[in-house]
């Protein structure tokens, strides 16, 4: 089969994960997807020195990427929702397949995007946007298909729970941590996004719309973030037994769904107490399989370059099927049959 001809736009911490991963690991992706990926072009504004680009077609202009005629898929890892939105729009009107690691995108602009993804035949796909390497937007919408999801809930954002854990173990102060997640390319460009929950708020909107069959619905949700967690917290925590975690939880009630963000104490023999670092960890309820745990790393150049190449093969092995039997792009369709929300 010929190669999926794939377009980069941005070169940040993921987008040169992604080109790493697939030069290092290119000839084993290709075996697996049955067609090669080739990088057709890359729109950054700027070098970055984490990856080397010198025998790429590099430009500075991304929208050079939404209108190159040779490129199937555009990946989208510029971030923010002004730009991308505008690049991932020009891009599906071209008819290009999109993939995407960008949860504040799909989480505040999904419902149109997969509307008009649905129109032009065309995927969008975003399995990077929630939890950084664990494959959990594949396990929602093929693995735990047949259940009805009761309630779903997990520590999505690296940057808290890396902050969380160095406050803990190290007795390093709040700030000291926050530089650190920076450092290691885990934190937003805007660390607030991490800090005050609002990261996490969107990647649970982005699973409960799969969970329970509902419009992405980020103005739903109650967000509380880690900004004011001090040391003496944390350790009264600690003496009563208890951890402190930040979770995004999902669940049915009679109301409806409910959708909320915030620290909690959990007891410190519970598994998901025990997730420390830059890791997640998302549980997921269903009626017939009963808890399931899903667990990696969160955030990272290469975690997430993992869910970013998973989306690129997935959409490449349909990539000349019908546009129904391609890799659905979300519940938007099924939207009016699911649940209603608090
Ligand atoms: N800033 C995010 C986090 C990156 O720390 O989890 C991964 O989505």
């Amino acid at each position: 089969q010929r190669p999926v001809r794939i377009g980069v736009c941005g070169l940040g911490t993921v987008g040169s994960g992604t080109i790493n991963v697939l030069a290092r690991n290119g000839n084993e992706v290709a075996a697996r997807c049955g067609r090669s990926v080739v990088i057709e072009q890359v729109g950054a504004r700027r070098d970055n020195p984490d990856c080397d680009t010198s025998e790429l077609d590099v430009t500075r202009d991304i929208f050079d990427v939404a209108n190159n005629p040779n490129v199937d898929i555009l990946v989208e890892l510029i971030g923010g929702t002004t730009v991308a939105r505008e690049l991932v729009l020009v891009a599906i009107e071209n008819g290009k397949h999109v993939v995407t690691a960008n949860k504040a995108l799909i989480a505040e602009h999904g419902n149109e995007l997969f509307e008009l993804a649905a129109q032009k035949g065309v995927t969008i796909a975003y399995e990077a946007a929630v939890a950084g390497g664990i494959p959990i937007i594949k396990s929602l919408r093929e693995g735990l298909v047949g259940n009805r999801i009761e309630w779903l809930a997990g520590i999505i954002n690296g940057t808290g729970n890396y902050i969380l854990t160095e406050m803990r173990e190290k007795g390093r102060s709040f700030d000291e941590a926050l530089v650190q997640a920076q450092a290691l390319g885990y934190a937003e460009a805007d660390p607030t996004f991490d800090v005050e929950g609002i990261d996490a708020a969107h990647k649970l909107v982005i699973m409960a719309s799969l969970a329970f069959t509902i419009p992405l619905a980020f103005d739903k949700v109650y967000t509380e973030g880690i900004s004011r967690i001090c040391p003496e917290d944390i350790r009264y925590a600690d003496e009563l037994g208890y951890r402190i975690k930040h979770l995004g939880i999902a669940r049915r009630t009679e109301q409806g769904v409910e959708l909320r963000v915030h620290p909690t104490l959990i007891p410190q023999r519970r598994l998901i107490a025990n997730v420390n670092g830059v890791m997640n960890a998302v549980l997921v309820n269903g009626d017939a399989v009963g808890p399931t745990l899903y667990y990696g790393a969160g955030a990272g150049a290469e975690a997430t370059a993992s869910a970013v190449i998973a989306d690129i093969v997935d959409v490449a092995r349909t990539l000349d099927a019908k546009p129904d039997q391609r890799v659905p792009a979300a519940g938007v369709a099924l939207a009016e049959q699911g649940d209603t929300l608090v």
